[in-house]
C-alpha cells in the first residue's frame, strides 16, 4: 500500500522494511569491526526504537548487552521542546562502551540530555547509532551520532516503531506524512 491514513493524517510509503534492513545490517557490520574485542552496551530509547534495537542487535556478533530506557513524550508532530528526567538507566555503566540506539533525531534536544546523563556515570564511551536523522531540523552538535541510517528531509515520520499519537509503530515500513 503506497498511501495510509494513520487517525486523520495521509502518510505516503518512504522507506520500506527491505531497504531498512539492508542499511542496518551495514550498521551492524561497521558497529561489530568498530568495537572487536569490546562488550558494547546497547541502550535503546524508548517506545521508538524497540524494531530498530531488534534488528539491530540481531547484525550483532560480538558479545553485547541490551538495555532499554525511556525519556519525554513527543505530542502530534511537532517537537515541545521539553525533555523530562530519564527512567531506567543502567545504574552500572561505569567503564562499558556505551551504544545508544534512537529511531530519530530530530532537533537532538532529546539526546543532547541523555548523553549528559550518560556521561555523569563515566563510561568508558559513548556512541549513537540511529535509524534516522532530520540535519535541517538539527540544532545541537552532537558528535557522538556515529552510526546513521539515512538522514532524510524535515518531514513527520511513521512506522516501524515510530509513533503519530501512538499509533502506527506496528508499520513494517516508514511513511511520511504527505502534507505538514
Ligand atoms: P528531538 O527534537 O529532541 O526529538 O531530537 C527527538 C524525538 O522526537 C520524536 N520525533 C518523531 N517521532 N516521527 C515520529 O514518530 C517524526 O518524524 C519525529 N521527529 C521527532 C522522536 O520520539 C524522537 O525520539
Ligand atoms: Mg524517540
Amino acid at each position: 500500500m503506497n498511501k495510509i491514513k494513520v487517525e486523520d493524517k495521509e502518510f505516503e510509503i518512504f522507506l520500506e522494511n527491505d531497504a531498512l534492513n539492508k542499511r542496518i545490517r551495514l550498521l551492524g557490520i561497521q558497529i561489530n569491526i568498530d568495537y572487536e574485542g569490546k562488550c558494547p552496551l546497547f541502550i535503546g530509547v524508548l517506545n521508538g526504537s524497540f524494531l530498530f534495537m531488534a534488528d539491530l542487535i540481531k547484525e550483532i556478533s560480538l558479545p553485547c548487552e541490551v538495555a532499554f530506557m525511556r525519556v519525554a513524550s513527543y505530542e502530534g508532530t511537532s517537537s515541545s521542546g521539553k525533555v523530562k528526567e530519564l527512567i531506567g538507566l543502567p545504574e552500572n555503566i561505569e567503564g562499558r562502551d556505551i551504544i545508544i540506539v534512537e529511531d530519530i533525531v530530530d532537533t537532538g534536544l532529546t539526546l543532547t540530555h541523555i548523553l549528559k546523563m550518560i556521561k555523569e556515570k563515566n563510561p568508558a564511551s559513548v556512541k549513537v547509532s540511529s535509524l534516522l536523522l532530520k540535519p535541517s531540523a538539527l540544532k545541537y552538535d552532537i558528535e557522538e551520532l556515529e552510526y546513521i541510517g539515512f538522514e532524510i528531509p524535515n518531514e513527520f515520520v511513521v512506522g516501524y516503531g515510530l509513533d503519530y499519537n501512538g499509533l502506527g509503530r506496528n508499520l513494517t515500513d516508514i511513511y511520511r506524512a504527505t502534507e505538514a
